[in-house]
């Protein structure tokens, strides 16, 4: 019989797509590291947990709900999610995380020899799925740490699809004000989709911050991404969403997976937006304090640091990012190395309860008090 050659039949652009490994489960990190716990500063997750609501649901819901499909369309957290942000339920398409509907849409509107457009050091989720589907992802280089618009308008051309907004940006926190964003918006002047991710708008306390939603009314060719992943801490149950024109949503349901999002996350989510919004509260005066936390360590160590908008800071190391990880994993303390993200030699710190802010603080000191003596010896 004729050896079966699976790379025969793998498109080129598959072939030439390298796999992103995801971290170790903590357990694993925790032995290979020899520590006895380990406080997760990786990815961004809310540390005080879901809000009240959410725990309260969980341990609620009973087994009989396990054997049954569940809202294949997430018929009744749509409902949830238009009275609050008084739009239509027609409006919503939820899914297993936003990093799903990502895929949706890039399903919806990209044919090969299509492009999409978006910046080089930025959540790399839309560049991903764009080449692995064998779509051209045009990266914009960071101006001063922000979306450059007038260099993404630059790159338009008539095989544009989608241009990709993150708001504010991960990692680097910087955004676009309400002003910026509709001029951006009005000069796009409908030639393509524009996605404006919202992952990490709950953070947001600036006033002149651009509301997604409000865009939605006005502009027939904007998409939002939110997630339930980042503010309401229902990371593990991986539910996002979007939200656009109802002409559009209808679109984008045609690539969408129906029945991806489970019936536990479809409750826990609706039931975080029941919350009388002290929770919210409560996490952004949390994050305000770690970050100014960590802009005092990093004054006094004098390091160049971005502690902008979102749940996270980044802090330029003197030495490799791989090496700063590993250190601070002996001493249970997990961060996001940042060479792979096109920040050589940057972390990316998630902002957490004080002590564990203080922990961080006293052990990072540590290791560069350490790092400067070899370096001077
Ligand atoms: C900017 C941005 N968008 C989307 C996501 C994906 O979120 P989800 O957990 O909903 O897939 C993340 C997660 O880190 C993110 O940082």
């Amino acid at each position: 019989m004729k050896a079966f050659d699976a790379l025969s039949l793998v498109p080129p652009h598959v072939q030439a797509f390298s796999p992103y490994y995801p971290s170790k489960p903590d357990p694993v990190l925790m032995e290979l590291y020899g520590v006895s716990r380990l406080h997760r500063l990786n990815n961004n997750e809310n540390a005080l947990g879901p809000p009240p609501e959410v725990a309260a649901l969980i341990e609620a819901i009973s087994p009989g709900t396990v054997p049954v499909y569940p809202n294949g369309d997430c018929y009744d957290l749509r409902g949830v999610l238009a009275d609050k942000y008084s739009m239509t339920a027609e409006q919503f398409l939820v899914g297993n995380g936003s990093c799903e509907v990502i895929g949706s849409v890039i399903k919806a509107f990209c044919t090969e020899g299509d492009n999409i457009i978006t910046a080089d050091k930025t959540f790399a989720v839309y560049e991903w799925v764009a080449e692995f589907s064998g779509i051209e992802a045009k990266l914009i280089p960071l101006r001063h740490s922000t979306f450059d618009p007038q260099a993404m308008l630059d790159a338009i051309d008539p095989k544009t699809k989608i241009l990709f907004v993150c708001n504010p940006n991960n990692p680097t926190g910087t955004y676009w004000d309400s002003a910026t964003m509709r001029d951006f918006l009005d000069q796009v002047n409908n030639r393509a989709l524009v996605v404006i991710d919202e992952a990490y708008f709950e953070y947001v306390e600036e006033t002149d911050f651009p509301d997604g939603m409000s865009l939605v009314e006005n502009y027939s060719n904007v998409v939002v991404f939110r997630t339930f992943s980042k503010m309401y801490a229902l990371a593990a149950l991986r539910i996002g969403y979007l939200c656009a024109s109802p002409e559009l949503v209808d679109l984008i349901r045609r690539t969408h997976i129906v029945y991806s999002v489970n019936t536990l996350a479809q409750r826990a989510a609706a039931a975080a937006l029941s919350n009388d919004g002290s929770f919210v509260t409560a996490t952004r005066e949390m994050v305000r304090a770690a970050r100014a936390r960590l802009c005092c360590l990093f004054d006094d160590l004098n390091l160049e640091y971005l502690a902008n908008q979102g749940n996270y800071v980044m802090v330029r190391l003197p030495v490799s990012d791989t090496l700063m990880y590993r250190k601070l994993m002996t001493s249970g303390i997990m961060v996001r190395t940042m060479t792979g993200f096109r920040f050589p030699n940057w972390i990316r710190i998630s902002l957490v309860q004080p002590p564990v802010m203080e922990e961080f603080c006293r052990i990072f000191a540590a290791v560069m008090t350490d790092f400067k003596a070899r370096l001077g010896g």
